[in-house]
């Protein structure tokens, strides 16, 4: 079988990727795929999840360029690359901020130079690192399949998340007919008295993707504590235990999704 490369981005911090890529990994696994989790982002969500977990539901995860060496045989044979991508443009919007109030500080020639000097210094450094920020978001982008945009389904503004699908992905799509994207509706709220709320919020936001010809998964992942749970002891919602059936449903809905979009034909 061919590997599939399937990255996980959306530029909004807490939309959702860990959870995407590493629900999704495990639906896959659990259907009898090999596959890695790549950690792309540099605060590196995933790894902490696998390495505060015992769980055999859990697939191999590396860091991008590092520890490959302990993992290469897993990498080489497996059918599907799991990208789990970095808040990489917002994270540069909000540099751009910091970097513009950085030189106007180190053009104040009130300061001591030997403060503007130490500005100067951190500035390149900043520089330097977002440039590899977005380098990184761009490259994963370019070597998928797929591109997975988790979004926020409980969030009045989802601008932000469609800054990625507007600017880069569909115009990609549209010159060279690759990377496929899809939007993925996550954290609706779906319990009590807010179940109504949940329905609407998310009736919106399918609306709004729609209307601007964006795909999105039929599929929703809603709120549900037990993700946050599975994720803060190194649980995977695929894991024996009762409360984790509502999760582990939504992931595996998620996956035949993918397997259906990608034109996979499942194992067996
Ligand atoms: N559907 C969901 N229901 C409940 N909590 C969620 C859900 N999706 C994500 N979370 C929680 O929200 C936080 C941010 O999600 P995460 O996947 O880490 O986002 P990102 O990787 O985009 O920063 C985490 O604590 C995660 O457990
Ligand atoms: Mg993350």
């Amino acid at each position: 079988m061919e590997t599939f490369i399937i990255a996980i981005e959306n530029e909004k911090g807490g939309s959702g990727k860990t959870n995407t890529a590493i629900g999704l990994a495990c639906g896959l696994k659990a259907a009898g795929y090999d596959v890695v989790v790549i950690d792309n982002d540099p605060q590196g969500g995933s790894m902490r999840w696998k390495r505060n977990s015992s769980s055999d539901n859990f697939p191999p995860v590396v860091l991008l360029g590092k520890n490959l060496e302990k993992t290469d045989t897993e990498l080489y044979k497996a059918s599907f690359l799991i990208i789990d991508g970095e808040p990489g443009i917002e994270a540069n919007e909000q540099l751009k901020k910091l970097v513009r109030f950085m030189r106007r500080l180190s053009d104040d020639t009130s300061l001591p130079s030997s403060v503007r000097r130490e500005i100067n210094q951190g500035l390149r450094e900043i520089i330097g690192s977002s440039l590899e920020i977005t380098v990184s978001t761009v490259s994963a982008i370019k070597l998928s399949d797929l591109v997975i945009v988790p979004m926020k389904g409980s969030d009045q503004d989802v601008e932000p998340s469609m800054n990625l699908i507007d600017n880069l992905l569909k115009p990609r799509f549209e010159a060279t007919g690759k990377p496929i994207y899809k939007a993925l509706i996550n954290e609706v709220p779906y319990s009590g008295n807010t179940i109504n709320d949940g329905k609407s919020l998310q009736a919106q936001l399918r609306l709004q993707l729609t209307v601007k010809n964006i795909p999105v998964f039929n599929t929703t992942i809603h709120t549900r504590q037990q993700y946050r749970e599975a994720n803060t002891y190194g649980h995977t919602v695929f894991d024996e235990k009762a409360s984790y059936e509502k999760c582990r449903v939504e992931m595996e809905n998620l996956t035949m999704e993918v397997l259906e979009t990608l034109g996979v034909k499942l194992n067996g």
